[in-house]
C-alpha cells in the first residue's frame, strides 16, 4: 500500500489534547468550532460558515431554512440521492431533472423545463469534483425566483469561472466524512453570503431550550473542529496530488476511442475525487463486462480497483422514492392534499442519466499519483486485451460463489451470518476469513458486493451488461 495522501499528525494531536484538557467538548465561544467556521469562511470568501454534525443533516435543515415545505418541489440531480432524501425530510417533493451527456452533471436546460409554480429550489451536485454550470443554474434560479443549493461534498476549493463552488448558490454544503477531501470522521459545513439564510439555518440545527422553529440538534463537536481546522490548511496540497494522478489516467483514457473523458465546463477547475470515464465500447462491439474482466486479469484489485456502473440507476428508480413511506405509509408528501403536482418517477424520465450511469467506469482518484500511475498501466493493458478479443471470462472460486449466493439472498448482511450459512452448506470459515472474502468481492465482476452500512454488504449483478 502506498503512503496515504492525507496526513494526521502533531498539530491535530495538539488540538485534540487541548480539547480533552479543557474538559469542554461542545461548542463554546473562541473554541475550535468558532475557529473552524471563521477559517472556512475566510478561505472560501463566504460571509458565513455554519458547522454541523454532517453534510446530510445540514441538508435536512436547508428546505426549512429557505421556507420550503408541504406542497413545494425542489429540482434534484438524479445521479445521487442525497438531495431527494433531504427534500423528503423537509416534506418537499423531489423533482428530477436530467444531466449532460458529456459529464453527467445537472443540465440547466433540463432544469428549466422542470420548473413549476411549486418549485422552491434547484439542488445541484458538483459530482466527483467537477463543477456543474453553476452560473447558468443561478441565472435560471434568479429568473424564476428560486434558491440555488450546491452540494459541494466532493468539491473543496473547486474553482468555476473565478469563484468557488458553494458561492454561486444561496447555500453550499461540504462533507467531512472520512472519504472526503477534508476528513474528520464526520462533520459538515454550510456556507452562505446571506445573513437571513444563515440565521434560519443556525436556528434549525441547534435545539436549545425553547426552539423558535422546528429544529433539531445537528451540532459538531470540538474534537471534529480541532482536526478540521488543521486539515483545512492541508487540503490544497492533497488536491495538487490528486490532480497529478488525474492527468496520468486522463492520458490513457484520451488514447482510447471507446472510453470518453468527462467534459469540463469552460472555465472550470477540478478537485479530483472519484475518477470517471464513460464506456462507449458498444459502438465497437465490446461489452463493459469484457473491460471489467480484463481489468481484473491485469491486477485491478484492492487499492487499484475499478468499478462499473456506480449505483446502476438514477435515484428516482430506487424503491425508496417510488414507494413513499417517508411519513408513515399514507403516501406523504406525494399525496399530500397541499401538493397540486403529479409525481413523475417513470422509467425514461431522465434518459441521459439512465443511459450513462451503467456506463461509468470509475476508480478512486484520492490516492498518490504513483498509485494512479499503476492504475493507468493496468487500464492501458486491459484496453489492449479487450481490443485483441482476449478478455478472460468470469472466474470465481467455489467459496466466492457460495458467499455471493448467500449475500444475494440475505442482503444487506455481515460476515457473521454469512459464516453461519456457509457452515450449513459444509464450508467452514471463520467470520474474519469471510470478511476478507467479502472485501475481495467488492472488486468482483460481474457479480459483486458493495458496502451497505457498517459491517454489512449488498449484492450487485451485472451479468446482463
Ligand atoms: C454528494 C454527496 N452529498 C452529500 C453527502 C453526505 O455527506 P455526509 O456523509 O457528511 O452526511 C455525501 C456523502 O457521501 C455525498 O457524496
Amino acid at each position: 500500500m502506498a503512503q496515504p495522501v492525507k496526513t494526521f499528525g502533531k498539530q491535530e494531536i495538539r488540538n485534540l489534547t487541548k480539547v480533552i484538557k479543557s474538559g469542554n467538548f461542545a461548542h463554546h465561544r473562541g473554541g475550535f468550532i468558532d475557529q473552524f467556521e471563521q477559517a472556512f469562511a475566510k478561505e472560501f470568501g463566504a460571509k458565513h460558515a455554519i458547522a454541523g454534525a454532517s453534510a446530510m443533516v445540514l441538508m435536512h435543515a436547508i428546505p426549512g431554512a429557505i421556507g420550503a415545505g408541504a406542497g413545494d418541489e425542489i429540482i434534484c440531480d438524479p445521479v445521487v440521492q442525497f438531495h431527494g432524501v433531504a427534500s423528503l425530510h423537509g416534506n418537499v417533493v423531489p423533482v428530477w431533472a436530467d444531466v449532460r451527456k458529456d459529464n453527467f452533471l445537472l443540465d440547466p436546460k433540463s432544469v428549466e423545463k422542470k420548473i413549476t409554480r411549486r418549485t422552491k429550489a434547484i439542488w445541484v451536485t458538483h459530482l466527483w469534483g467537477f463543477p456543474a454550470e453553476a452560473d447558468q443554474l443561478r441565472r435560471v434560479a434568479d429568473k424564476h425566483g428560486l434558491y440555488l443549493l450546491e452540494d459541494c461534498a466532493h468539491a473543496m476549493f473547486l474553482d468555476y469561472r473565478g469563484k468557488y463552488a458553494g458561492l454561486w448558490g444561496h447555500f453550499g454544503t461540504f462533507s467531512f466524512n472520512m472519504g472526503k477531501h477534508l476528513g474528520t470522521g464526520e462533520g459538515g459545513m454550510a456556507i452562505t453570503n446571506d445573513d437571513t439564510l444563515a440565521h434560519e439555518l443556525r436556528r434549525r440545527i441547534i435545539f436549545g431550550e425553547s426552539p423558535p422553529v422546528l429544529a433539531s440538534n445537528y451540532r459538531m463537536t470540538e474534537f471534529v473542529a480541532a482536526v478540521g481546522v488543521v486539515q483545512l490548511k492541508k487540503v490544497p496540497r492533497y488536491l495538487e496530488e490528486y490532480r497529478k494522478g488525474k492527468a496520468i489516467l486522463d492520458e490513457v483514457v484520451g488514447e482510447c476511442d471507446w472510453l470518453a473523458r468527462r467534459a469540463l465546463p469552460e472555465g472550470g477547475g477540478v478537485s479530483p475525487y472519484q475518477y470517471a470515464c464513460i464506456f462507449r465500447g458498444d459502438k465497437k462491439g465490446f461489452a463493459p463486462r469484457a473491460l471489467m474482466n480484463a481489468l481484473q486479469a491485469c491486477g485491478a484489485a484492492g487499492e487499484l480497483r475499478f468499478g462499473l456502473g456506480f449505483t446502476q440507476r438514477p435515484a428516482y428508480q430506487y424503491d425508496f422514492f417510488r414507494v413513499p413511506r417517508a411519513y408513515g405509509d399514507r403516501g406523504c408528501p406525494y399525496t399530500c392534499r397541499l401538493y397540486t403536482g403529479k409525481v413523475d418517477l417513470r422509467d425514461g424520465l431522465c434518459p441521459v442519466a439512465e443511459d450513462i450511469i451503467p456506463r461509468l467506469v470509475t476508480t478512486n482518484n484520492m490516492v498518490r499519483a504513483s498509485v494512479m500511475k499503476k492504475k493507468a498501466a493496468i487500464l492501458k493493458q486491459a484496453i489492449r486485451m479487450v481490443e485483441a478479443g482476449k478478455a478472460p471470462h468470469d472466474t470465481y472460486s467455489g467459496v466466492q460463489i457460495a458467499v455471493l449466493d448467500i449475500v444475494q439472498a440475505l442482503q444487506p448482511v455481515g460476515p457473521d451470518p454469512v459464516a453461519r450459512e456457509l457452515a450449513r452448506k459444509g464450508i467452514e470459515k471463520s467470520p474474519s476469513d469471510v470478511r476478507e472474502i467479502m472485501e475481495s468481492l467488492r472488486s468482483g465482476f460481474p457479480r459483486k458486493l458493495s458496502y451497505a452500512g457498517p459491517e454489512r454488504f449488498a449484492y450487485h449483478d451485472f451479468t446482463k451488461v
